[in-house]
């Protein structure tokens, strides 16, 4: 029986061995972590992460061929194949800070397989890692290897949250990459033969080990690069009449362009497209093609204004202030189905307004309140280190009231802001929630979901991304 150990149970560990373990039922998998308490929730009624589908894969395998354990140095020990799956962050400082990987939970994941293994092993790179991470990790694992052979494979994750387990069952691709030597090759087979019980053969890519690296920084810069490019456009369907959601399908009728990935937003969020974008940025300074990394900068310029013309947005909208007035947040998650918040574009936006002295009224279906109330306490890079491992509860802003219900979130306010695109704002009863509002009664959609007409015959004001503007918006101060 060949026997996986994973290092790092979070939101790509978890699922992903999850699924491996459902379909290999011959394969012993267990996910490893040093967080006390995510391993107990992965083995309690209450999950640690929120994920459509997930819940019930883990129920059919947990105890079967499926384990969760804090005992890392056991299983690893045990393992024929070791995935590396844990927290790979923006440094915070030093060379490199605020673009850079912080590979200190990578490395010291690698000397830790070196000090416990007894037998020979494939060790794969399932974080996301700057280009020639393997090389290190090689050098980590051989000088302290007591003649134990290892083979380094670069195996990164194309998931996205929200939809990862249906992303999981039918990956557009598995990609492995590893060395050109004969050993390197079997180490390929190897991993092959696990996808293999699900993926189609055509579906798995081999490559070598840069060009796996490489292809995971380079397929989350060009999918973030497609909404800042919609955002961009956005901007200029505002100021010409042009309506967004017109021009992206448009534009994505072409074969060549394709229809997906092209709605535009106030911004991207998520874990992966700003670090990954950043550390892609810094390989090229580090490699001398400053015009390259400028190119993908801009990337993240554009992401950082489409959420500050959003906050101008509203605050000019409003006469030019928000101090003292009450704004409902509809959603914190950076996109719907998942309760994570990391790098949403909601701490920007919220902030944003609280600098304005704004009341916050926030409602979100999947995250608490303290999650919301330490985002938007934290410094900016400080959200991937793990805090979850010093559990804290800064104390709350009293500018910011989080609630459960909508409906509670928008009374006495003067606006409600969409920030994130959950199916059960589209049918909220919006006539009720305008009877309890303040005049005049403002909707900023974020995530273009509401029917701009409906909302304006009720009578708010509306303003939705990358629509053509109310006449209240164009006659109010011109937004940069
Ligand atoms: P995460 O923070 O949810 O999980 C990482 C886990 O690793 C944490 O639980 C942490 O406690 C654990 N960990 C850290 N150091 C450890 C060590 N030395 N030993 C044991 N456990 C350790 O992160 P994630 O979202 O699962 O991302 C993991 C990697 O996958 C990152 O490199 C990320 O860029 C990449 N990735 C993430 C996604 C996504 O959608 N979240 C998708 C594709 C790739
Ligand atoms: C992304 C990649 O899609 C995935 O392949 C990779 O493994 C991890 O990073 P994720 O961040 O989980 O996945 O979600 P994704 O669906 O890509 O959305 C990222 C952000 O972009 C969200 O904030 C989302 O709302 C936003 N987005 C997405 C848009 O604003 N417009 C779109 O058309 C698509």
């Amino acid at each position: 029986m060949v026997k996986i150990c994973c290092i790092g149970a979070g939101y790509v560990g978890g699922p992903t061995m999850a699924v491996i373990a459902l379909k290999c039922p011959k394969i012993e998998v267990a996910v490893v972590d040093i967080s006390v308490s995510r391993i107990a929730a992965w083995n309690g009624d209450q999950l640690p992460i929120y994920e459509p589908g997930l819940e019930d894969v883990v129920t059919q395998c947990r105890g079967r061929n499926l384990f969760f354990s804090t005992d890392i140095e056991k299983h690893v020990a045990e393992a024929d194949i070791v995935f590396v799956s844990v927290n790979t962050p923006t440094k915070t400082q030093g060379l490199g800070a605020g673009k850079a990987a912080d590979l200190t939970y990578w490395e010291s994941a690698a000397r830790m397989i070196a000090n416990v293994s007894n037998s020979n092993k494939i060790v794969v790179e399932k974080s996301t890692v700057p280009v020639k991470t393997a090389e290190a990790i090689e050098k980590i694992l051989t000088h302290n290897s007591r003649e134990i052979k290892y083979q380094i494979l670069s195996n990164p994750e194309f998931l996205a949250e929200g939809t990862a387990i249906q992303d999981l069952f039918n990956p557009d691709r598995v990609l492995i990459g590893g060395r050109e030597t004969p050993e390197g090759q079997k180490a390929i087979q190897a991993l092959k033969d696990v996808y293999a019980h699900w993926v189609p053969e055509d579906r798995i890519i081999t490559t070598n080990l840069w060009s796996a690296e490489l292809s995971k920084l380079a397929a989350n810069a060009f999918l973030a690069q497609r909404i800042s490019s919609v955002n961009a456009m956005s901007a200029l369907c505002e100021a010409t009449g042009a309506d967004v959601t017109q021009v992206s399908h448009a534009i994505g009728k072409d074969t060549r362009i394709g229809p997906r990935f092209l709605n535009s937003s106030v911004g991207f969020g998520g874990s992966c497209f700003q670090k990954d974008i950043l550390n892609l940025v810094y390989i090229c300074e580090c490699n001398g093609l400053t015009e390259v990394a400028n190119y993908w900068k801009q990337v993240i310029k554009v992401n950082d204004y489409q959420k500050n013309r959003f906050v101008n947005r509203i605050v000019s909208s409003m006469f030019n202030t928000v101090s003292g007035k009450k704004i409902a947040i509809l959603g914190f998650a950076f996109k719907k189905d998942t309760g994570d918040t990391r790098e949403t574009p909601a701490i920007d936006v919220c902030k944003g307004l609280l600098g304005d002295k704004a009341k916050l009224s926030i409602y979100d279906p999947q995250v608490t309140e303290d999650q919301i109330q330490r985002d938007l306490s934290m410094k900016k890079f400080d959200w991937d280190h793990p805090i979850h491992l010093q559990p804290m509860s800064p104390p709350a802003s009293k500018q910011v009231n989080v609630v459960w219900d909508a409906y509670q979130a928008a009374k006495d306010a003067h606006g409600v802001c969409i920030l994130t695109e959950w199916d059960e704002f589209k049918t909220l009863d919006y006539q009720k929630i305008f009877d309890n509002m303040r005049k005049p009664a403002y909707i900023f959609d974020g995530r273009n979901i509401l029917d701009v007409e409906k909302l304006r015959e009720i009578g708010f004001i509306v303003y939705s991304i990358g629509k053509p503007l109310d006449p209240w918006h164009k006659d109010t101060l011109a937004v940069a």
